[in-house]
C-alpha cells in the first residue's frame, strides 16, 4: 500500500483550510477513531486545531461506559453552544462515539446546537453528512452500519506522526457482562481481515512508527480472515507484524481471560517484539460476583492463566480493571478481590465504582451497594494497587531497560519514552533519540514514572541511522 502514501497537501488539494477540533473521551479505540475522523475530513480541507474557539467544525467523541463520562458530554455541549452563539452560528457541532450511539435522540432534544450525531460505525459518512447538514440540521446516523463499511471506506493514509500508533483490529463485544454498555454501543464482535491490518501496519512503519498497539474491545478474540479464507488468530497476526521492517514493538489491549489462547501465551515466550505487559481485566476476585457479572470464568481460572503466562514470559507485567460495589457485593466478596490482587501483584491497574447503566441487566438487580460503602472499598483497593505499582517501579532501579523515546520532556533536552513494561521513562539530554529504541540505565522509579540515564557512550551516528561519510 506504499503507493497510496501521497503527501498530505496533494491529497487535500486546493480546498481552503477549515479548522477541525476533536475532543476525545473514553478508551483508546476512541483515540484511534478520532484520528481516523481527522483522516476522513482532511481531503475536504479540514486541518486539526487545538483551539476550539477557532474551529469551524467541532466533534465530541464520547464515552458511555459510566454515568459520569456520559453526563460530561452535556456540560461540554453547553460550552460549545456558547461558542457557537458567539460566532453567530458559524460552527458545526457533531457528537460521535458511544453516547451518540446510545442516546442520539436525547442529545438532539437536550442540546439544539448539535448539528449531527454519528455512531461509531458511520465515521466514513462524515463528509456526506457535512454537506447535507449545510442544508438541513438534525441528522442522526449510526446504528445500521457494519464496521466493514467503515474500514473499507477510510483512507489508507493516516495523518499520524510519531513513533507509536494505535491500530484497531477488532470491534464490538458478544460477552454481555451484566454491567456493561459496550455490546450495545459497539455492536457484535467483528475482526478486520489480516491483510488489511498488515497493510495499515506497513504504512505506519513507513511513516516511522516503531510500536503499534492493536486495539479491540476483546482484542484477543481477533479472528480476521486470511487470504485462504481461514481465520487468523491474534498470535498469527503478531508473528506477521513482527516481520515488518521497523516495527519493533507490538502491544494489544483489551483482552478477555476466556480468549487468552495457548498460541498467544506461547507467542509471548518466543516473540521479542511482543512486549511483556498484559492488560487482562478480571473485575472481581469473588466467584459469586464474577457469576453475577456474567464473566464466564472463576478466580481459579484467572490464577491458572497468570501462572501459564508467567511460565511463558517470567517478567510479564500484569495490568487489570476492577469494579467495586457491584450489586450484591459483600465485604467478604470485596476481600476476595483484595486477596486476588495480592496474589497476582499488578504493575498497574484501573479500578472503578460500579455505575448502573440504562438497559444493562445489573442496573435492575436488587441489593445495590450504598455509595459510601463503594467509595470506601475503592479507596482501599486503590491504596493496595498503588502500593504494588510503586514497588514495581522502584524495583526497576539499577536495571538496564530498552526505551522507545516518544517525545520531548519539559526540561531542557529531556526526552520521554516507554520501557517494555509501558512505564514512562524520563532521560536528560536525550531529545536527539526520539523515535529510537535505546538501552537506558534506570536510576530510580517513582509512582508514575522512571528516571533513567543514557549509558555512555551515547549511541554512535551509525546506530542512529545517520550516514556518516567514511564511517
Ligand atoms: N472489554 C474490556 C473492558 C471494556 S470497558 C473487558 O472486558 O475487560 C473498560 C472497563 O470499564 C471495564 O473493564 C470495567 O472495569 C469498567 N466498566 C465497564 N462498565 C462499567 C460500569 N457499569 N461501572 C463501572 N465500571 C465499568
Ligand atoms: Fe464490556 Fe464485558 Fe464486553 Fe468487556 S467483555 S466490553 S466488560 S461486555
Ligand atoms: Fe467508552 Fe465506548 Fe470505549 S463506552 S470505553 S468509548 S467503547
Amino acid at each position: 500500500m506504499t503507493e497510496t502514501l501521497v503527501p498530505q497537501a496533494a491529497e487535500a488539494g486546493p480546498a481552503p483550510a477549515k479548522r477541525l477540533f476533536i475532543k476525545t473521551y473514553g478508551c483508546q479505540m476512541n483515540v484511534y477513531d478520532s484520528e481516523r475522523m481527522a483522516d476522513v475530513l482532511r481531503p475536504l480541507g479540514y486541518a486539526t486545531t487545538e483551539a476550539v474557539e477557532d474551529a469551524d467544525f467541532v466533534i465530541l467523541n464520547t464515552c458511555h461506559i459510566r454515568e459520569k463520562a456520559a453526563e460530561k458530554v452535556y456540560s461540554e455541549l453547553g460550552k460549545m453552544r456558547e461558542l457557537k452563539d458567539a460566532k453567530d452560528g458559524a460552527m458545526t457541532i457533531a457528537v460521535a462515539g458511544c453516547v451518540a450511539q446510545a442516546e442520539g435522540e436525547e442529545i438532539m432534544r437536550r442540546q439544539p446546537a448539535v448539528d449531527l450525531v454519528v455512531g461509531p460505525q458511520a465515521y466514513h459518512q462524515l463528509p456526506e453528512l457535512l454537506t447535507r447538514t449545510a442544508r438541513a440540521r438534525g441528522e442522526r446516523i449510526g446504528a445500521d452500519f457494519a464496521p466493514v463499511d467503515k474500514f473499507d471506506a477510510l483512507p489508507a493514509t493516516r495523518g499520524t506522526t510519531g513513533p507509536t500508533a494505535f491500530l484497531t483490529v477488532q470491534e464490538g463485544c458478544d460477552k454481555f457482562c451484566t454491567f456493561c454498555v459496550v455490546p450495545y454501543t459497539r455492536g457484535a464482535e467483528w475482526s478486520r481481515p489480516l491483510a488489511a491490518v498488515l497493510d495499515e501496519a506497513r504504512a505506519l512503519a513507513d511513516r516511522g512508527v516503531r510500536e503499534v498497539t492493536l486495539l479491540g474491545q476483546n482484542v484477543n478474540a481477533y479472528d480476521g480472515e486470511r487470504a485462504d479464507g481461514k481465520k487468523a488468530t491474534l498470535a498469527e497476526l503478531a508473528y506477521a507484524l513482527a516481520e515488518i521492517p521497523g516495527l519493533d514493538r507490538i502491544r494489544y489491549t483489551t483482552s478477555h481471560p476466556n480468549d487468552m489462547s495457548d498460541d498467544l501465551i506461547a507467542a509471548h515466550g518466543d516473540l521479542d517484539a511482543l512486549m511483556p505487559y498484559l492488560h487482562l481485566p478480571v473485575q472481581s476476585g469473588s466467584d459469586r460476583i464474577l457469576r453475577l457479572m456474567n464473566r464466564k470464568h472463576g478466580r481459579q481460572k484467572y490464577f491458572d492463566l497468570i501462572e501459564r503466562i508467567r511460565a511463558a514470559r517470567p517478567d510479564m507485567a500484569m495490568s487489570g480493571d476492577f469494579i467495586v460495589g457491584f450489586p450484591g457485593e459483600t465485604e467478604r466478596d470485596f476481600e476476595d478481590t483484595l486477596d486476588l490482587v495480592r496474589q497476582v501483584n499488578y504493575a498497574s491497574a484501573f479500578s472503578f465504582m460500579y455505575s448502573p447503566r440504562p438497559g444493562t441487566p445489573a442496573a435492575g438487580m436488587g441489593a445495590q451497594v450504598a455509595p459510601e460503602v463503594s467509595k470506601d472499598r475503592l479507596h482501599r483497593l486503590q491504596a493496595l494497587l498503588l502500593e504494588q505499582q510503586v514497588a514495581f517501579n522502584a524495583a526497576q532501579a539499577g536495571r538496564t531497560l530498552n526505551v522507545l523515546f516518544e517525545k520531548k520532556g519539559r526540561h531542557g533536552r529531556q526526552a520521554i519514552g516507554r520501557s517494555p513494561y509501558l512505564q514512562s521513562v524520563h532521560v536528560d539530554d536525550a531529545d536527539h533519540l526520539i523515535g529510537k529504541i535505546v538501552p537506558v540505565h534506570i536510576v530510580s522509579g517513582q509512582q508514575n514514572s522512571l528516571t533513567g540515564k543514557l549509558i555512555a557512550p551515547v549511541p554512535s551516528p551509525r546506530d542512529l541511522g545517520v550516514s556518516v561519510l567514511g564511517a
